[in-house]
């Protein structure tokens, strides 16, 4: 079967600094495929240069069946690949229903935006009950919500999530993960980022292991988890 996303020995460079070097990958759809790898590995350069955020030095991305090697950001969101990105990055200064109107810049029909707003607050009450309120004052864990629902607001059909997890509170890592295997549910393919390699080897169908700008590993969670390349990848220089 065609992947749904795909990237074929990609590159990014920042100057002298090589990130990623020849990544090649796929998601089918519905999947949940991970990216595991240390600091600096270069997961989040590959998810950006995806998404149009970075340049791409080399390589190719495909996205159901067309050429997104290097497309500008705000054109793959109407498409259906969207990107939550590491570090939450909402408007603090906006309220939160601003944010999410935000994310759905993309939609054009009414009863899409309309749905998508009750598909946001119905995965996250809080964001209802918060939607007046600056989204600076939001706490770590709603800010995190409120990423995805901004993210969630263009309804993609592939979702990337950077670090959803990170600096949370167990509660809401949880909660983050429930969520991760709900989308799933719903339909949306998801390449997810994160810290958290046994949660996310819990929901993954498959993983991708980085080092140094590199997959030095891929497969099945059972399969990755008894090799010692893991460890390497987190504990080792990269
Ligand atoms: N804008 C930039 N300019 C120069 N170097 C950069 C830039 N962004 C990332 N890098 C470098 O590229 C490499 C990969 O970084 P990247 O952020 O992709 O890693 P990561 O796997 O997401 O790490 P983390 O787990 O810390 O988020 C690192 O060596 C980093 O220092
Ligand atoms: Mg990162």
């Amino acid at each position: 079967m065609q992947p749904l996303l795909s990237a074929k020995d990609l590159y990014v460079r920042y100057g002298a600094v090589e990130a990623v070097r020849g990544v090649s990958f796929e998601l089918q759809q519905g999947e949940i495929v991970a990216l595991l790898g240390a600091n600096g590995a270069g997961k989040s350069s590959i998810m950006n240069a995806i998404t149009g955020l970075v340049p791409t030095a080399s390589g190719q991305v495909m996205f159901d069946g067309k050429d997104i090697t290097g497309s500008a950001p705000e054109s793959l969101a109407p498409a259906g690949l969207t990107l939550s990105p590491e570090g939450r990055r909402v408007f603090g200064t906006l309220s939160v229903a601003d944010n999410l109107r935000m994310g759905a810049f993309a939609l054009t029909d009414k009863d899409a935006i309309s749905a998508a707003w009750d598909r946001v607050y119905d995965l996250f009450p809080i964001l209802r009950e918060r939607k007046d309120q600056y989204a600076g004052t939001l706490s770590g864990g709603q800010q995190q919500m409120l990423a995805v629902g901004r993210a969630l607001m263009s309804n993609p059909r592939v979702l990337l999530l950077d670090e959803p997890s990170l600096g949370l509170a167990p509660l809401i890592v949880d909660q983050i993960f429930d969520l991760i295997l709900k989308l799933r549910d719903q339909g949306v393919t998801l390449l997810v980022v994160e810290q958290n390699v046994a949660k996310t080897l819990q929901v993954a169908d498959r993983a991708y292991v980085l080092v140094s700008g590199e997959v030095v590993e891929q497969g099945k969670p059972s399969q990755l988890s008894e090799s010692g390349t893991m460890q390497d990848a987190y504990l080792g220089a990269n």
